[in-house]
Order: C-alpha cells, then sequence, then structure tokens
C-alpha cells in the first residue's frame, strides 16, 4: 500500500468576505512528488495567527494580493514523508518546523528544504518559537536595540508574540513592565517574570507609568495600539525607543483621527524615537534567532506557553482564530492537524 495518501485536506480562501469562518472552506489538493531540493511535510500542528489570517480575508496585507483560491496558515510543525533529489542533511522522518505563507492548515505540504528548520520534535510548544520568538528576538534586538538593566514596557504581554518579548527581555536583565486587559492573566505575567503587571482596563495606564517610572520607558514594545500606544509615546525615556509591533485593538476597524500635538514635540528633546516593526523585512536576522531561541528553549531558559484550549483538525481553525480574537488566550493558539 502507498505510504501517502493520493489526496489530502488544507484550508484556503474561497471568497474574500473579510471574516475568516465565511471566507474558508477545507478543501482536498492532489498529492504531489517533492521536488529537486523539495521536502513533503505531513503536519502536526499549525500556529494561529488571528490578526494575519483575518487581515488576508479582508485582502489587508500590504505585501499579498489575495485572489481565491488561497492557501492558509503560516507556520507548521511536522515530520518530513518524502525528500526530492539534491536534499542533504534531511532525512524521512526528521521532525521540522516551516515559516511560509500557504503552508500550515494544511495536512500535508511541500517545502524548499532551505525553509525547514530541524527540530527535536514536532510538538506545538515550537510555534511559539518558530516564527513567534523569532519576530520577538528580532524586534526587540534589532529594532528596539535592547540593551541590558533597561526599563521595557510589553503590551498584550501574555500573548503568543508578548510573551517571548517579556521572557527575551527579563534574560537580558531588564526591568519588565507586562500590560494585560485581562485580571486573570496578571499572575501568569508574574509566572513569567514580569516585575510589574499592569491590567490597562483596570489602572491608568499613562497614570501609573508617569508615577512610578518618572525617568521612563527605554523600550515600549506595543502590538496593541490605541491608548496603549499613546501611553507608551507619553513615557518614553531620554533616548527611548517605541516599537510598532501590530494594533491588535484597532486593525480592523476604520482609521481613527485624532488630534494630538505633533509627534516631533513629544520625541525631539527626549532623543526619543518610534519604529515600526514588520518580520517580514528582516530576514537577514532569521537564521540567528531560531537557531538561539531553539537553543534557549531547549536549555531550559524559555517557558513556550501554549494556550490549553484544543482546537483539532482543520475544521476548528475558524474557532482558533475566533479564540484568538477574543483575547481569552495565554500564549500561543495552535490548531492540531495530525
Ligand atoms: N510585527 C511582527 O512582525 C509581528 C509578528 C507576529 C505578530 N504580530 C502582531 O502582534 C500581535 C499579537 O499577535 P499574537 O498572534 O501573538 O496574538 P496574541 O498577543 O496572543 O493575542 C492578542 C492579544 O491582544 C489583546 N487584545 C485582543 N483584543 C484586544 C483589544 N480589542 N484591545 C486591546 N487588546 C486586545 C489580548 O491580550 P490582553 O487582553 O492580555 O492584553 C489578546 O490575547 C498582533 O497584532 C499580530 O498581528 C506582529
Amino acid at each position: 500500500m502507498n505510504r501517502f495518501p493520493d489526496r489530502y485536506r488544507k484550508v484556503v480562501i474561497a471568497e474574500l468576505t473579510g471574516d475568516f469562518r465565511s471566507s474558508t472552506r477545507v478543501v482536498e489538493e492532489a498529492w504531489s512528488d517533492p521536488g529537486p531540493g523539495e521536502v513533503v511535510i505531513r503536519n502536526r500542528w499549525a500556529g494561529c495567527n488571528a490578526i494575519f489570517d483575518k487581515n488576508l480575508c479582508r485582502n489587508k496585507i500590504r505585501y499579498v494580493d489575495v485572489k481565491p483560491p488561497f492557501d492558509m496558515g503560516i507556520e507548521s510543525v511536522g515530520e518530513i514523508v518524502a525528500i526530492g533529489a539534491g536534499v542533504t542533511g534531511l532525512q524521512d522522518g526528521d521532525p521540522v518546523a516551516v515559516t511560509k505563507l500557504g503552508s500550515g492548515y494544511r495536512e500535508y505540504q511541500r517545502a524548499p528544504a532551505s525553509r525547514v528548520v530541524r527540530i527535536r520534535e514536532a510538538t506545538p510548544e515550537i510555534l511559539t518559537l518558530i516564527p513567534t520568538g523569532i519576530s520577538a528576538m528580532v524586534g526587540l534586538e534589532r529594532v528596539g536595540d535592547l540593551r541590558g538593566g533597561e526599563t521595557v514596557a510589553v503590551s498584550a504581554a501574555a500573548g503568543g508574540l508578548g510573551h517571548m518579548v517579556v521572557q527575551i527581555a527579563k534574560l537580558a536583565g531588564c526591568h519588565v513592565i507586562g500590560i494585560t486587559g485581562d485580571e486573570s492573566k496578571l499572575e501568569l505575567l508574574r509566572q513569567l517574570g514580569v516585575d510589574r503587571p499592569i491590567n490597562h482596563r483596570r489602572e491608568d495606564l499613562q497614570a501609573v507609568l508617569a508615577a512610578e517610572y518618572p525617568r521612563g520607558l527605554d523600550i515600549a514594545y506595543d502590538s496593541v495600539g490605541g491608548t496603549v500606544f499613546d501611553a507608551f509615546l507619553e513615557n518614553l525615556a531620554h533616548r527611548g525607543r517605541l516599537v510598532i509591533s501590530g494594533h491588535t485593538s484597532d486593525f480592523d476597524q476604520a482609521i481613527e483621527n485624532v488630534a494630538q500635538p505633533r509627534i516631533y514635540r513629544k520625541l525631539y528633546w527626549k532623543s526619543a524615537s518610534v519604529r515600526g516593526f514588520q518580520n517580514q523585512a528582516f530576514p537577514e536576522f532569521f537564521d540567528d534567532a531560531a537557531r538561539r531561541i531553539l537553543q534557549l528553549y531547549y536549555s531550559g531558559r524559555l517557558r513556550a506557553l501554549v494556550d490549553p484550549t484544543p482546537f483539532v483538525g482543520l475544521e476548528s481553525t475558524a474557532d482558533a482564530v475566533e479564540h484568538l480574537l477574543s483575547g481569552r488566550n495565554r500564549g500561543k493558539v495552535a490548531v492540531r492537524i495530525g
């Protein structure tokens, strides 16, 4: 009997409705053998990037033009089941991680061997590291210009990206302020090493930062936007850096026009800066970050937090996306594929 299926299933955008559930369908695809330099991987787990996924369904990712049918899912872990000509250093059965648009929410994928990272085991924890932890590391180190002993504030600090940013800053010897909008996540933030957890829905973030951190924030790593971004901007230290890593709070809303003093009034005298970070613009740092983040995890110095809510099978990807968008998740949301 053939070891491989004739057909397998994957999630595609079938129509652009703006909403993940109604835009996507599970469809079948015929098996195809790996070409030269390629491998075929049986996906075990896929990582959920709900904001990116929903933005694809709105055709609002600036560097992607979505034309249905469009393959979904960015990251996965699984095992190699077929190897193409000329591939060296990888073997049948090897556990691997892959980050590639369209490669995640599917049972099998063909991938260039050059895009494959060898791991010890195909567990969902790896999805918090590759690519999420890589983004945290590159954003913090290369864009935030991380230095030991500084004061670092992180929004959505208990989330997939945030819990990695928190730990990388702690490992560098920083004082970390972790922001959440959910009282029940405060204890988790303490366990992750956060020095000052803040629920921005219960405490006035702007007032707390001004009162408790009069010297200001050396790095503010923000993926929430809105009033959290405003409070970070207001409280930057001399030479402080505010990293824009997303704006979860309003990414699918109409653009809000706010009346504020011109931004140079807030930055110039402090020599402070606001820096945009989109991981795909920094590919030259990925390999080094992947190596270091795996090393930190395998040596027990980094905790990889996978949200405990189970999502099983490709039909559950819409549930996973909606769970993350609800803000209830703790750590990375993962979908079990097989
Ligand atoms: N720049 C990059 O290269 C890059 C890479 C990966 C991800 N991202 C971005 O980083 C962000 C986090 O991604 P993730 O997948 O790791 O998600 P996540 O942080 O695990 O989940 C989103 C979190 O944001 C908070 N939140 C949700 N809705 C909110 C709202 N309306 N107002 C305020 N806070 C809200 C919730 O945390 P709390 O309630 O605990 O605050 C929620 O758990 C996203 O915006 C994503 O697009 C950027």
